[in-house]
């Protein structure tokens, strides 16, 4: 007998199947097909890898070795970016090995970077440009010169990439688009130093504010979460933790969802209709929102979280649930997991 949602063993990561198919097909519209590179971190998970494949994006972007090595054991190997620094020789290695069934490009963005992929036999990078946010990334007017030293030493350079990180959550949109031109700017400087096809950028936040790049990199649209729900987005909250409400009193409720379930550098999570006080390791205490006339969640009852960042609220987790209604019509394991 199918499983039901009322079955599921709590807390669990459960999908709308048609919020998540409305996101995959919003996003494959506004960036179809290779002008959108889906960043497999916000899920970890290949059979979502593989719905995102079938809206008619074969090219990847992935955070780590682990990301890279499971989408070519899946088969979706064909244009794999790892959009970070590695250094780690042995993972550095194993995807080397993988090669001949899979085409990898690796950030680099220091001598460093470049040497260990050299050494341990990659073949094609992409130079790692700082548009601005605080992390990796070199310098735009140093990019030209590393590219020349990866070319030297007989690596094949893709391009550019930039990730402005700083501008996702900008609210007002003519104030975005003016601060990601100048991103945009800072990349392309970068770009005319340093040759190749690939010019990529771009996230969940700003993926309709770019036109002058060849693909963005958007991970969370897929599943969505709180905090870029507050920005408008034409993408529905597809992910939620399922839960059990464990504790109740005249006052406040109590699920079994909680800071090891649920991703907290956002913020606390929602639930409809009801005002989360605080989440400790695995409790969420909450109660109405005042004036809604809803009732304390009785013990028994259900309920529904909405996780406010969906990278590390996935991490956490083993499976994902697919959903319609009443009906778990899948479970997919997050088999991305890991480094
Ligand atoms: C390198 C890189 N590219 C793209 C993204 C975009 O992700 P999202 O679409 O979830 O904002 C991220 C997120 O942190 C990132 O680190």
């Amino acid at each position: 007998m199918a499983t039901r949602l009322h079955d599921l063993p709590t807390p669990a990561l459960i999908v709308d199947a048609d919020a998540l198919e409305h996101n995959l097909a919003t996003m494959a519209e506004a960036k179809p097909g290779a002008a959108n590179r889906p960043h497999v971190k916000a899920h970890k998970c290949t059979p979502l890898a593989g719905l995102q494949s079938l809206h008619g994006h074969r090219s990847f972007t992935c955070a780590t070795p682990r990301e890279v090595m499971g989408m070519i054991a899946s088969s979706m190997g064909d244009d794999l970016l790892l959009a970070n620094e590695v250094l780690d020789a042995r993972r550095l290695m194993i995807m080397a090995s993988l090669q001949d069934q899979a085409q990898i490009t690796i950030a680099i963005d220091s001598d460093a970077t470049l040497d260990a992929a050299a050494e341990a036999g990659l073949t094609r990078v992409i130079i790692d440009v700082n548009v601005g946010l605080p992390r990796c990334g070199i310098a735009p007017d140093k990019a030209g010169a590393l590219a020349d030293r990866a070319r030297a030493r007989g690596l094949t350079v893709a391009g550019v990439m930039g990730y402005e990180g700083h501008l996702m959550m900008v609210t007002d949109r003519a104030e975005k688009k003016a601060k990601v031109d100048e991103a945009v700017d800072l990349l392309l400087a970068a770009h005319a130093d340093v040759g190749g096809e690939v010019v990529s950028s771009g996230g969940t936040g700003t993926y309709d504010l770019h036109d002058r790049v060849t693909e963005v990199q958007t991970g969370s649209y897929a599943l969505m979460d709180t905090s870029y729900a507050s920005l408008g987005l034409p993408f529905r909250q597809a992910l939620h933790l399922w839960t059990t409400v464990i504790a109740s009193t005249d006052q406040w409720a109590v699920c079994d969802g909680g800071l090891k379930s649920l991703g907290m550098d956002h913020g606390n999570p929602a639930i409809e209709g009801q005002f989360v006080w605080f989440c400790s390791d695995e409790h969420i205490t909450f109660s109405p929102e005042r004036d809604s006339g809803n009732a304390i969640a009785p013990v028994g009852s259900h309920v529904k979280v909405a996780p406010a960042h969906v990278d590390p609220t996935v991490a956490y987790h083993e499976y994902l649930h697919i959903v319609r209604g009443e009906e778990v019509l899948d479970t997919w394991a997050i088999d991305l997991r890991g480094w």
